[in-house]
């Protein structure tokens, strides 16, 4: 895709996203916000329970912006869950230390009916007013995200009642009883919708679908159960709020991350740790924008190794519209100095020299 050099004025980052390239590109990490970070334990302590704090604005808003006040990143995230939809809908929510989240119990058909007459807007209004407080404290320049998770990976948290340990065990669910999986789906795209529209009427700027559990699908599966439902999502998005931009993040599909590049409803695609980013430049950019690929370990890592591998992303997508981030979020042992180093190594542009130096 032909990339126009982008301005300096206004959010770099949604400059990227409608398609223009940079010298140095935006950048903003999947889990900026959380454990990795003192000042995140430390609210976390304050306010009890995780969902507690997604449910207090003025908490949840103070750890959206933690990571820009200390980084100077280009986009804030908004500081919630993927799992507050479910929790909306009625499904009660847990998180236990060290296992992850647990719902319980798991959705059952008969439950179907329930969820649909569910309004999830009113439920998740602390949400909204996360968004909106943290819109009025960030900066023009930078950007807001909004997010949900997409229907697949929510329907997996919804039917096992925990992270997924195997996710054959859904897909084999649906190949037994495809009717009742595509009936969940359905209502997660409508409920999924109302939230977003929401977030964006309260400042959002840009959105990202996540499908984490997406990796492991044969191609026709993917689409019915991945593809569509994440696509069906954006387009309503976009009739009702025609101007925000939908990154997608289908976790772990491979080739397949083309038939995502390739829908008039995706603006960016977001690549993960096994993708190879001269395939991405190649197969991807061409397309819509790429976003990410960086090995979260390698920034626990730090050092030599990571500014290596931060030198071969960078010049790999060196002329396209590029947002620089990870290939998955930022784990509990990443060292917030590190973090640090990344942001002024990307920021000093040296990684072009050092691309010349390995070629002597
Ligand atoms: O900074 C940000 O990225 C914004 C906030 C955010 C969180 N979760 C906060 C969070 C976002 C965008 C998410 C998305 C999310 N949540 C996903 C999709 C992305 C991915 O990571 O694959 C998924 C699958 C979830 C579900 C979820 N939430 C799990 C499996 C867990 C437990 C695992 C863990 O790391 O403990 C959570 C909890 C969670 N969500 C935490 C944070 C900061 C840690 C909770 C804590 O503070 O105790």
């Amino acid at each position: 895709m032909e990339a126009p050099e982008a301005k300096t004025t206004a959010s770099l980052f949604l400059q990227t996203l409608g398609g223009a390239s940079s010298t140095i590109p935006p950048m903003w990490f999947m889990r900026q916000a959380g454990r990795y970070l003192p000042e995140y334990r430390a609210l976390r302590e304050k306010a009890g329970s995780f969902l507690d704090l997604c449910f207090s604005p003025d908490m949840a808003s103070e750890v959206t912006l933690q990571p820009i006040d200390r980084f100077d990143l280009d986009a804030a995230i908004l500081f919630a869950d993927i799992l507050l939809i479910p929790h909306a809908l009625g499904q009660s929510l847990s998180f236990v230390a060290g296992e992850g989240p647990q719902l319980a119990p798991p959705t059952r058909a008969a439950d179907l009916d329930a969820y649909q007459k569910r309004d999830v807007v009113e439920p998740l209004s602390p949400v909204f007013e996360t968004v909106r407080k943290t819109r009025e404290r960030l900066a023009d320049d930078k950007a807001l995200i909004g997010f949900a998770g997409a229907p697949w990976t929510v329907a997996t948290y919804m039917l096992e009642g925990r992270s997924s340990r195997d996710p054959s065990v859904l897909r084999l669910r649906y190949y037994q009883d495809p009717d009742f999986i595509t009936s969940l789906m359905a209502i997660l795209v409508d409920k999924t919708v109302d939230y977003l529209i929401a977030q964006i009427d309260a400042g959002a700027d840009a959105i990202q679908l996540f499908d984490t559990w997406a990796g492991g699908l044969p191609r026709d599966v993917l689409k019915v159960l991945s593809l569509d439902p994440m696509m069906a999502i954006s387009k309503a998005v976009k009739k009702a709020r025609p101007d925000t931009p939908v990154i997608m993040f289908p976790k772990g599909v491979g080739e397949k991350a083309v038939d995502y590049a390739l829908s008039p409803q995706t603006d960016a695609i977001g690549v993960d740790t096994a993708m190879e980013p001269s395939w991405a430049r190649e197969y991807l950019s061409r397309h819509t924008v790429v976003q990410g690929g960086l090995d979260p370990l390698v920034v626990v890592a730090g050092g030599d190794m990571m500014r290596e591998a931060v030198s071969a992303i960078l010049n790999q997508f060196d002329g396209a519209p590029y947002i620089f981030n990870l290939g998955h979020g930022f784990v509990p042992a990443t060292p917030p100095e590190h973090v640090a180093d990344l942001v002024a190594y990307v920021r000093s542009g040296d990684w072009r020299s050092a691309k010349k130096d390995a070629r002597r």
